[in-house]
């Protein structure tokens, strides 16, 4: 872990070195603003981390890993319109602090600016091949973020539409980050899939808990509006396993709730009534199946890499301990 920790500070010194900056102000601060507020930096470790792992110096990836933290902040700050939150990491989204417009408009730029860091390689080989992955996920996350729309408004959404909605929006960039580093490093095509499934598996697990913890969360620890995705009628695992379970009665009330606009409750009426039944019917306990699962598929990726036992302990540990993540 001391090594994790270590790239994590690593790309904090380097993003404090290149902030985020251009005029006018208007544009560029709420970029900065997001980028500054933090957040776990698990991406750009693991663009460092798949560096490390295939030999070479995780500095070598920094580049990368800013291109790849920039992006995912630009997902986060359209994400945010998308979903209609008004707290993120603790403080205001960007809409809500700087108004709709700019907060697309400062997305934009930020999607640029992480393309640019890639070219600032140089080796058009190496740019080349770094797109080609990059593209590939920008593309899934996309998609996976209109299926998340779309399922809003749909009623026959099943666990494996789910499943294969939160692979798009959130595993493939957790994926593609981890085999950039590798790339850099100059890995093979084999290890450069095995290492890539490992990353994307993981963020199957990863985005599960997140579901959770946006029910069963505090504020204080997840930094968003908690019961957010209950009143958005999100189709996570929880509501669709809920509605397989459900007796007659719990059934209509979801139904009514999530399917139905016409109906007189509060959002806070409606976040406590669907966890009441999530809690009844102990919905958590059948994630946390799901979630073992994904994270045992992961680490047999993981396993198939050529690399040591003690590299691969370590990223067992470290890929645990978020998995089981209260923030
Ligand atoms: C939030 O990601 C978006 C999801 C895919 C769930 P993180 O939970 O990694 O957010 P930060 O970067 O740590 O704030
Ligand atoms: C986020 O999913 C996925 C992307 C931003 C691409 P969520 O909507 O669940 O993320 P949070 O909970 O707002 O961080
Ligand atoms: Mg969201
Ligand atoms: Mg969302
Ligand atoms: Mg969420």
């Amino acid at each position: 872990m001391k090594k994790i920790i270590d790239f994590q500070n690593q790309f904090e010194q380097y993003l404090s070195e290149n902030p985020i900056n251009g005029r006018p102000l208007s544009l560029y601060q709420p970029a900065d603003y997001i980028m500054s507020l933090g957040g776990k930096r698990l991406r750009p470790i693991f663009t460092m981390l798949g560096c490390d792992l295939y030999g070479k110096p995780a500095s070598e990836a920094l580049r990368a890993a800013m291109a790849i933290e920039v992006f995912h902040n630009f997902t986060l700050v359209h994400d945010d319109i998308m979903d209609k939150a008004a707290t993120r990491r603790g403080q205001p989204t960007v809409h809500e602090k700087y108004g709709l417009n700019t907060a697309i408009l400062s997305g934009d730029v930020m999607l640029i600016q992480a393309y640019q860091y890639i070219l600032d390689y140089g080796d058009p080989v190496l740019i080349k091949a770094i797109l080609d992955v990059m593209n590939t996920m920008a593309f899934e996350v996309c998609e996976g973020q209109q299926s998340d729309m779309d399922f809003e408004k749909s009623t026959d959404v099943s666990i494996s539409n789910y499943l294969d909605m939160i692979t798009q929006k959130t595993s493939v960039l957790m994926g593609a980050a981890i085999r950039i580093g590798a790339i850099i490093a100059g890995a093979d095509e084999k290890n450069q899939k095995h290492i890539y499934e490992f990353a994307k598996y993981f963020g199957i697990a990863f985005q599960l808990q997140d579901d959770m913890l946006d029910v069963f969360g505090t504020h204080e620890q997840v930094g968003k509006r908690i019961g957010g995705d209950i009143v958005q009628n999100k189709k996570t695992y929880l509501f669709i396993k809920s509605l397989e379970l459900a007796s007659t009665d719990q059934k209509a009330l979801l139904e009514e709730l999530s399917f139905t606009s016409d109906h007189t409750y509060s959002d806070e009426e409606k976040i406590r009534l669907v966890t009441d039944i999530f809690k009844d019917l102990h919905v958590s306990a059948y994630s946390k199946e799901v979630i073992d699962a994904y994270r045992d598929l992961s680490v047999s990726h993981l396993n198939a890499c050529d690399i040591s036992p003690e590299k691969k302990s370590e990223l067992t540990t470290f890929i645990n301990e978020l998995i089981m993540r209260e923030s």
